[in-house]
């Protein structure tokens, strides 16, 4: 499968030396970022059996000729290019979750994947229990809680000011409320309360916890189906080149790609 990678940053090298050590059966084609010397330093390592396009615009990206396009860069790179792709025809894998909580981005994007008879992928990420919220839904979800537990490095001082938490020495629980406020306080978290509203249907209520000792980025989800309950605890090494993102969301990445590229007889989970 021919892939083309947008965003060169934490994510987007996981993905390409899952590639350069041989652990995907895909070809890397195609690199995109707004600063495209991040794609040239990471193609210095890369091992490559094949000519990768490094490129500036959608346009020169969609030369390389990408079957399954991973967008690992930002919300603005969604608004920016995601439609565009899947109106090619092209699938993408989605990261930057939390565009998705814009309706009309939302609506956007799954009309330009019909138009396209393309898919769009949102991988599980840096979180775990998504499939079995996914088998929940028909059957009802009352409520779905997400409390997060992060170092307070991870967070905005500026935020933290006007919130009352200027100096945080000890676990302090910085918020409490609905997901669609958290999201625009904290978008550090926003794309484990966007796959979990999407996955659920339910917009999660969310604590979200600091302290400067936390060395992992912790999430606990907790959720009330009709016929199950279900509680989910994840500690997540950050990943050393941006602390905000688990190492745990590219192997996630890394996981689906080799589901959609090697079919086997045998599919474990949903
Ligand atoms: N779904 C999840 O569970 C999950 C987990 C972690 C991170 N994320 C999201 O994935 C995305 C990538 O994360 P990361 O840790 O690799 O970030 P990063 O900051 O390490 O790398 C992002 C790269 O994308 C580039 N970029 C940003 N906007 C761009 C644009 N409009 N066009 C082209 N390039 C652009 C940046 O220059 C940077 O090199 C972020 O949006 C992040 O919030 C999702």
């Amino acid at each position: 499968m021919r892939i083309g990678v947008i965003g060169c940053g934490a994510i987007g090298s996981v993905i390409m030396n899952a590639i350069s050590r041989g652990e995907l059966k895909a070809e890397l084609v195609g690199l995109m970022d707004i600063y495209p010397e991040k794609c040239e330093g990471l193609l210095r390592d890369f091992v490559a059996k094949n000519e990768v396009l490094v490129c500036r615009d959608l346009e020169e990206f969609l030369k390389a000729r990408p079957q399954l396009v991973v967008e690992a860069a930002s919300q603005q790179a969604v608004r920016d290019y995601v439609p565009k792709i899947l109106n090619e025809g092209i699938d993408v894998v989605l990261l930057s979750v939390g565009a998705l909580l814009d309706e009309g981005l939302y609506n956007e994007v799954v009309e330009a994947a019909k138009r396209g008879n393309a898919k769009v992928y949102i991988p599980t990420g840096a979180i775990a229990g998504i499939d079995a919220i996914k088998a929940l839904k028909p059957l009802g979800i009352k409520r779905v809680v997400l409390r997060s537990y992060k170092n307070v490095k991870a967070f905005d001082r500026e935020v933290l000011r006007r919130l009352g938490f200027s100096e945080v020495k000890e676990t302090t629980k910085i918020f409490e409320g609905e997901g669609t406020v958290a999201v625009k306080l904290f978008p550090a978290n926003v794309n484990v309360v966007a796959t979990l509203a999407l996955a659920s249907g339910k917009i999660p209520w969310v604590e979200i916890y600091a302290d400067p000792k936390y060395d992992k980025n912790v999430h606990e989800i907790e959720v009330e189906g009709e016929v199950s309950r279900i509680c989910v605890r994840v500690e997540n090494v950050p990943h050393p080149d941006n602390p905000r993102t688990s190492y745990l969301a590219p192997l996630s990445v890394v996981r689906l790609i080799k589901q959609l590229t090697e079919g086997s007889g045998l599919v474990i989970g949903t």
